[in-house]
């Protein structure tokens, strides 16, 4: 492998750019391993953005974007743009970043970390062994759907939830491919007992289920999956839903792992790959070294799993990360009082820990060839 992958980097808002970095310093590293060399171009998005140009998504960094294999993101949004509408906030710029590139499959995986057990609220034997995907449909539902609008005089607002059957079609077959790559069932998840788009989402499955005989389907009403994702976490693999209720579900499924910091995502199916944490800007710690940046750190991970081809790069990441959360190292987000064998770091040096264990499996790697 000797090309180049061209990465536009969108740090962003609030801890983003600090995250990003410590991922970046990653990727570099597996870049020295293989051979080939990671290209990144730094661009503005969102708060950031708007700050500078008066837009949060200015067209620069839109054409950056469209002309890279990959993007990068870190987070977007702050509280000074809070009284703006949804057109002009920092939001904004990721919202039509998503639609520009059209991948339209947002893969957020949400694991139980070992080492982690007691930071769950969960009790360790509940969350043990879990290992969820969510595919998250990016580009539909109410986050894009029209007419949209906030009628201040009649005080009456609205959003539109709609779908098509392709818009269906095309996010279930990412939804079952990704289930016969793991353990073989797949859970919908709608609200089709009160909402015409959701029965056409669970008809719209069910059909497509048909092409894949070897993929257990079942369908859950979203009410009763956000429940059954805290008690039985286990009984899920890969978890296909709408763009809101994805939202909110892959938020609170960062439960099971112990920190919404350590949640990875990507997005799949456009012109150009998306990468980005789970988490947002969280203004209120940034600059403060307190930002936890394993969640940007695995997003790079799943760039090269799915822009690079590279898994096993991407599981000497993921390997790191394990072996650096065993030895004790935790972010603020991750400290707990009852734990005497945690070393609390910061952003900088979780990132640094990282970057020598992973040093180390790419030496071993190198070591077994070389035999
Ligand atoms: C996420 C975020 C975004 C979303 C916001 C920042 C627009 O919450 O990626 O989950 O709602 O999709
Ligand atoms: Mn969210």
């Amino acid at each position: 492998m000797s090309a180049e992958i061209n990465v536009t980097l969108v740090p962003g808002d609030g801890i983003g750019p600090e995250v990003t970095h410590e991922a970046v310093l990653i990727l570099e590293a597996i870049s020295q391993w293989i051979g080939s060399s990671f290209q990144f171009v730094e661009m503005p998005i969102g708060g950031t953005a708007i700050r500078q140009q008066g837009s949060p998504l200015p067209p620069a960094t839109l054409e950056a974007a469209l002309n890279s294999d990959a993007v990068l993101l870190g987070a977007v949004g702050g509280n000074e743009f809070n009284s703006l509408p949804p057109d002009k906030r920092p939001e904004a710029g990721l919202l039509q970043l998503r639609q520009a590139l059209g991948g339209f499959a947002n893969l957020r995986p949400s694991v139980a970390y070992a080492p982690l057990s007691n930071n769950s609220p969960l009790r360790p034997e509940v969350t043990e062994g879990a290992d969820i995907l969510f595919v998250r449909e990016l580009l539909g539902g109410l986050y894009f759907g029209t007419p949209r609008s906030w009628n201040r005089e009649t005080g009456v607002a609205l959003n539109t939830m709609q779908y098509s059957r392709e818009e269906v079609i095309r996010v279930a077959r990412i939804a079952f491919e990704l289930a016969q790559k793991r353990r073989h069932k797949l859970t919908s998840v709608d609200k089709a007992n009160v909402l015409e788009v959701s029965q056409l989402w669970r008809a719209t499955v069910t059909e497509i289920a048909a092409e894949y005989p070897d993929v257990t389907l079942e369908h859950q009403y979203v009410d009763a999956c956000a429940m059954h994702l805290m008690n039985t976490p286990r009984n899920f693999d890969v978890v296909l839903t709408e763009n809101l209720f994805g939202d909110i579900l892959s938020d609170e499924a960062a439960v099971i792992t112990g920190s919404l910091g350590m949640l990875p995502s990507a997005t799949i199916g456009g012109k150009v790959n998306l990468y980005e944490p789970v988490h947002g800007s969280a203004p209120d710690i940034a600059g403060t070294g307190k930002a936890n940046p394993l969640g940007a750190i695995l997003t790079g991970a799943m760039l090269l799993r799915h822009s690079a081809g590279m898994e096993q790069e991407a599981q000497a990441i993921e390997s790191a990360v394990q072996r650096v959360l065993a030895a004790g190292y935790r972010t603020a987000d991750l400290a707990r009082t009852n734990q005497p064998d945690q070393q609390i770091v910061s952003t900088v040096e979780m990132g640094k820990h990282v970057f020598e264990v992973l040093n180390e499996i790419i030496d071993c790697s190198q070591a077994m060839h070389a035999v």
